[in-house]
C-alpha cells in the first residue's frame, strides 16, 4: 500500500467545496490560486491556437521559446531560446528537475507544499532550513551554512538549493544582499540553486528590487517561471524554465527535455499560442498584471491588518498573495480550543468557526508551532461578475463583497481568540489563571 497522499492545498479545496456545496460558509484562505477572471483577450489567442493539434517539439515551439528568452532578457538575465523549456505549469518542471540533477535537497522552512514532497518522489534526503526573521522563501545564511556542514557530517550530499522569490507561504520579497549573500554560499559550497520566480511580476511596491541569483550566480542558477499566478492562469498549465548557457545547462536542459518526452511531451499547442502571446508582454497584458498585482497587494495587507489585530506575529507582505501569521503569542488562549499545533490550528479554525487555512506543517514548519499560511486571493469574490468588480475598483476594500468577507474573518478570529479566555475563566475562579 502506497503512503501517498493528494497534495494537501488541492485536497483542502476540494473539501471546502464540498463543505459549501453542503451549505457551509467558509471564509477559503486555503488555496494559493489567484482567483481572477480570464484576461479577455487571451480567450482569442486560445481559439487561433486549436488549430494546432500536432505535438510539435518537445520544448515548445521556436516562436513561445524566443517569447519566453524575451521575457527573461527584459528582466537583466540574457537569454536565447535555446535555453528555455515550457511545460504544462512549473510543477512538472520542478519535478523533472529534481528527477535529473545530483544531490539532496536544502528548503527555506517554511517553503511550498511540492518541494519537499517532489524531493523524496526522486529519492532525494530534503533539509529544512529556518528563514530569516524579515523574509520567508530564503533560508537564514548561517543556519543553511550550519545544515550543510551537518548534513555532510552525516554522510549526505546536499547540493540543490531552491530558493522562491517572492515567497509562497510569506508572501515577501528576499533583498538583493541577502540573494547576494546565498549565491556566495552556493559559490563556496558548490550548491545548485533552483530559482523558482512564478510570483515575481507581483510585487506590490513597483520599485522594490527584485534580485534573480541567475543575475549574481548565472552558472549555476536555474530559473522557473509561469503564467498560474500573475495572469490567474493556473488551470490553463503554462510554465517555463531558463536554463544557464554553456555545456552544463544545455546537458541538464536535454536530460528534463528527456524526462518531459516521456511524460508530457509537450505543453499543449493551443496553450502555445497563449504563452507566445503573454510572454511577449504587450502593453495591454502588462497593464493587466499592474491590476491584479496592485488588487493582491491592497487585500493582503488588509489581511495582515487583521491577522495583526487578531494578535498574530506577522511579516508584513510585500509580494504575491499570501500572509503567513504566527499565533504563538496567544497559544495558552488557544490551548482552550484544544489548539496545540498547527494541525490542530488548521482543524479547529476550519471545523469550529469556518475559516479555511493550510498549516505550517504541510509546508514543512515545526509541526509544534502555531502557523498558517493564508491565500488572500480567494477573498475577491464568488462570481466572475464579483471577480471582475475588484480587480478594477479603484478602491476594493470598499466593495461589499469583499468588504464583508474581511469583516467576517475579522470578527471569526476575533471569537476564536477571545472565546478561549472565556471558557478558562468559567472554568477557573478568579486568580487561579
Ligand atoms: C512557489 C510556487 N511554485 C510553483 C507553483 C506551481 O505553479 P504551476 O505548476 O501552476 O506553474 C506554485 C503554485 O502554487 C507555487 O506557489
Amino acid at each position: 500500500m502506497s503512503s501517498r497522499s493528494v497534495s494537501p492545498n488541492l485536497a483542502l479545496d476540494q473539501l471546502v467545496a464540498r463543505r459549501r456545496a453542503e451549505g457551509a460558509a467558509i471564509v477559503h484562505l486555503g488555496f494559493g490560486e489567484s482567483r481572477l477572471p480570464v484576461f479577455r483577450p487571451l480567450v482569442s489567442r486560445l481559439l487561433e491556437g486549436a488549430s494546432r493539434n500536432a505535438y510539435g517539439p518537445v520544448a515548445g515551439s521556436a516562436e513561445a521559446r524566443a517569447a519566453v528568452a524575451g521575457y527573461f532578457t527584459r528582466r537583466r538575465m540574457p537569454t536565447d531560446a535555446d535555453q528555455t523549456v515550457l511545460a504544462p505549469g512549473s510543477k512538472p518542471l520542478l519535478m523533472a528537475l529534481q528527477l535529473v540533477l545530483p544531490g539532496d535537497v536544502l528548503l527555506a522552512r517554511p517553503s511550498w507544499v511540492t518541494y519537499a514532497p517532489q524531493a523524496r518522489l526522486a529519492g532525494k534526503q530534503v533539509f529544512g532550513v529556518p528563514i530569516p526573521d524579515e523574509c520567508g522563501g530564503v533560508p537564514e545564511p548561517e543556519a543553511l551554512r550550519e545544515t550543510i556542514r551537518s548534513a555532510r557530517a552525516s554522510g549526505h550530499n546536499p547540493r540543490i538549493l531552491v530558493l522562491t522569490t517572492p515567497d509562497n507561504p510569506t508572501g515577501t520579497v528576499a533583498s538583493p544582499a541577502l540573494v547576494r549573500e546565498l549565491c556566495e554560499i552556493a559559490e563556496s559550497e558548490d550548491l545548485l540553486i533552483l530559482s523558482d520566480e512564478i510570483y515575481r511580476d507581483i510585487v506590490h511596491d513597483p520599485w522594490r528590487p527584485v534580485l534573480s541569483p541567475a543575475e549574481v550566480v548565472p552558472d549555476r542558477t536555474i530559473v522557473l517561471t509561469g503564467l498560474s499566478k500573475s495572469i490567474a492562469l493556473g488551470g490553463w498549465r503554462i510554465g517555463a524554465a531558463r536554463f544557464p548557457s554553456g555545456p552544463w545547462g544545455e546537458r541538464i536542459r536535454d536530460e528534463v527535455l528527456a524526462v518531459a518526452s516521456e511524460i508530457w511531451s509537450t505543453l499543449a499547442g493551443p496553450m502555445q499560442a497563449v504563452a507566445e502571446y503573454v510572454f511577449a508582454e504587450p502593453p495591454e497584458v502588462v497593464r493587466r498584471i499592474a491590476a491584479d498585482t496592485r488588487l493582491h497587494g491592497v487585500v493582503a495587507n488588509a489581511v495582515h491588518e487583521i491577522m495583526v489585530g487578531a494578535g498574530a506575529l506577522c511579516r508584513p507582505p510585500t509580494g504575491g498573495f499570501y500572509v503567513y501569521p504566527d499565533f504563538e503569542p496567544l497559544r495558552e488562549r488557544l490551548d482552550w480550543h484544544g489548539v496545540t499545533d498547527s494541525a490542530s490550528l488548521q482543524r479547529v479554525l476550519l471545523d469550529d468557526f469556518g475559516v479555511a487555512v493550510l498549516g505550517g506543517h504541510h509546508l514543512g514548519d515545526d509541526p509544534g508551532a502555531l502557523r498558517f499560511r493564508a491565500a488572500t486571493s480567494m477573498l475577491y469574490g464568488q462570481t466572475a461578475e464579483q471577480r471582475e468588480a475588484a480587480l478594477y475598483a479603484e478602491r476594493p476594500l470598499s466593495l461589499p463583497h469583499i468588504r464583508d468577507e474581511l469583516d467576517l474573518l475579522e470578527e471569526k478570529l476575533s471569537v476564536f481568540v477571545s472565546s478561549g479566555v472565556t471558557k478558562g475563566a468559567a472554568a477557573f475562579p478568579a486568580g487561579v489563571r
